[in-house]
This record gives C-alpha cells, sequence and structure tokens, in this order.
C-alpha cells in the first residue's frame, strides 16, 4: 500500500476549492507514455497551472500500473527541476474506474483520486457502487468523482447513440447519499473526435449545467469528452495521409463559459492525440528516410506542449494558478 502523499501528490479537494474560487477549471490530461507526461509537465510547469493526470483502464494495460506510478511520482520531481524548486499541484487519478476492485487497487498504488462511474447502471446500483468506492477512498483522504446521464460516444467500451442528459432532479439526491467529491455531468459533450454530426448545431446544454448548479451550489462539476478537435490539427492529418472525415469538437469558448461555472475540471485526451497524430504523419511523410523514433516522437511531445498550453491560458484558465 502506498500513500499518494508519499509521492508527492495532491488530492482534488484543494484544488476545487481554489478554482471554484478562481473562477477557472483543473485541466485533466491523459497519458499513456513517456512523451505524454513530459509534454503535460512541461505546459504546466511554463503557464503556472495545477493539473489532474489521468491513466484510464487502457492506459493501465498499455503501460502497466507499476510504470504509470512511477511516472506520476516522476512527474513531481521532473515539475520540481523545471521550476528549481517548487512541485506544481500533480493529483494522479484514474480516469473511468467500473468496479470497485479497480477504484480499490489504484487506492493501493499510490493515486490521489478515482472515479466510479455507475452512469450505465441503474440509478440506484449507482449510488451504492458509488458510495462503496467513496466511503473506501475516504479514509485514505483519496477523493472521487461520481458520474449521472449517459456521454454518446464510447465511454467504458460501451457505445451511446445518443446522450442521456444528466437530471438535474437526481444531482442533490446522488451527491448526498454517495458521499462523492465531484460529480461527471451529461450535457452534450462526448467521447472522441466525432462530437456533432455534421451541418448539426454545436451547442452543449449550458441550461442544464446551470440548472444544475443551483440544485448542489459550490459542489464542483466535471466535464468530460470536452476536445475541441481543432479543425487545423484534423487538415494536417488528412494532409499527410490521414482519413479523418466529418471530426467536430465542443467550441472553445462554451468551454471557457463552463470553466468560469460550477465546473471544476475538464477532461481532454482526444486533442492530444491529434496533436501527435498529425506531428508523426507530417514527419513520416516529409521525411521517408528517417526512422529514428525521436526524430518524429519530439515533435510530437513538443506539439503537445503547445496544445496544452494554449489549453491552460485559453480555455481552463488554469494558467497562473498554480501557487494560489
Ligand atoms: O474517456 C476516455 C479517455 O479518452 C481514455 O481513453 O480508454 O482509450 O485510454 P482510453
Ligand atoms: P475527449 O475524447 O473529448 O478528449 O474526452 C476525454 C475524456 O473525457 C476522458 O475521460
Ligand atoms: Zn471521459
Amino acid at each position: 500500500m502506498i500513500n499518494y502523499r508519499d509521492l508527492g501528490l495532491v488530492n482534488t479537494r484543494d484544488m476545487f476549492e481554489k478554482s471554484a474560487k478562481g473562477g477557472y477549471a483543473i485541466p485533466a490530461y491523459n497519458f499513456n507514455n513517456m512523451e505524454q507526461l513530459q509534454a503535460i509537465v512541461q505546459a504546466c510547469v511554463e503557464t503556472e497551472s495545477p493539473v489532474i493526470l489521468q491513466v484510464s483502464s487502457g492506459a493501465r494495460k498499455y503501460a502497466n500500473q507499476t510504470l504509470l506510478r512511477y511516472m506520476a511520482q516522476g512527474a513531481v520531481e521532473y515539475s520540481k527541476e523545471l521550476t528549481g524548486g517548487r512541485a506544481i499541484p500533480i493529483a494522479l487519478h484514474l480516469d473511468h474506474g467500473d468496479s470497485f476492485e479497480l477504484c480499490k487497487s489504484c487506492v493501493e498504488y499510490g493515486f490521489s483520486s478515482v472515479m466510479i462511474d455507475g452512469s450505465h447502471l441503474p440509478y440506484e446500483e449507482n449510488i451504492e457502487l458509488s458510495k462503496k468506492v467513496a466511503d473506501y477512498a475516504h479514509e485514505f483522504d483519496v477523493t472521487v468523482e461520481g458520474e449521472l446521464g449517459v456521454l454518446a460516444g464510447i465511454e467504458d467500451e460501451v457505445k451511446a447513440e445518443e446522450h442521456v442528459y444528466t437530471r438535474p432532479e437526481e444531482v442533490e439526491d446522488f451527491t448526498k447519499r454517495t458521499g462523492v467529491d465531484s460529480l461527471a455531468i451529461a450535457i452534450g459533450t462526448s467521447h472522441g473526435a466525432y462530437k456533432f454530426k455534421p451541418g448539426t448545431e454545436t451547442k452543449i446544454r449550458l441550461d442544464i449545467l446551470e440548472e444544475i448548479e443551483k440544485r448542489i451550489p459550490g459542489f464542483s462539476i466535471v466535464l468530460h469528452g470536452s476536445s475541441s478537435v481543432p479543425p487545423e490539427l484534423i487538415e494536417k492529418i488528412n494532409k499527410y495521409g490521414g482519413r479523418m472525415k466529418d471530426a467536430v469538437g465542443i467550441p472553445e469558448d462554451q468551454l471557457r463559459a463552463a470553466a468560469k461555472s460550477a465546473v471544476q475540471k475538464i477532461n481532454i485526451d482526444s486533442d492530444g492525440r491529434l496533436a501527435v497524430t498529425a506531428a508523426i504523419r507530417e514527419v513520416m511523410a516529409t521525411k521517408p528516410s528517417e526512422f529514428d523514433p525521436r526524430k518524429y516522437l519530439g515533435p510530437a511531445r513538443d506539439a503537445l506542449k503547445e496544445l496544452y498550453k494554449h489549453k491552460n491560458v485559453h480555455v481552463l484558465g488554469s494558467a497562473g494558478h498554480a501557487w494560489d
């Protein structure tokens, strides 16, 4: 059993208290490998932003849980090296945990925050599972994110064709009975690079968010599926041999508005994947004799860092808040 504090990590409680007061949201970026982690830490140090490092079940399988734990610890040490002293606040969070056992294992492996995603379960079962995880995690001061409502797209390897928006009338009961620290809601965002059908309005339901805020004032809200799918990245991918048609994301101004409200955590993964893919495709297409992975992973890492810096400054508003 390793406690997250021994790794130099923080949980999300303090982060969310400060972001609520400051009118910004904490970036939650997924990582699976060293280059992604370096880009996240570099970007967040350079913009002086707190950050949540997210690990999905897929990432755990891909990279190995022991390696990931040491990488997160390494991220704290690396940030100290970059600042020349103090580490930026870094939380290690399980993204879309689907069972009590997985959440328990992450708590024991040094995670400072876990998500229990019971959103596909019947309401009462979601409550029961989320409460069980919250009770266990809180013994170790690990914070817990629950979810109500279902995002369209692929979530937990389940494909939902339609959104099931979070019902505002359920949030008070759910948060009270489970004891979770934050709540992921479904208001029209979705996972992946194809969030809206071509020709349809690219709008999320900020009115539902407002209604939820009224029911649980001050409670920390989380938005999943919040990539913006920058058209210039799609163009670059397609220019260099990719085939991504009709990819559309959430407009940045809508996320900025959400970040100023009760939304304290915004999850972004797909945009990073696009930045990496565009950079690697460009090297592969323009330098076909190159075969040193550092020559394409390096530019991919640089592109990723610039993307995250942009998000922290212009979308999340978290830049400059590391030392709040
Ligand atoms: O919510 C999904 C995240 O983008 C993680 O994706 O399960 O493919 O690692 P993944
Ligand atoms: P995107 O696919 O929009 O980046 O969402 C990521 C996410 O919600 C991770 O949990
Ligand atoms: Zn998600």
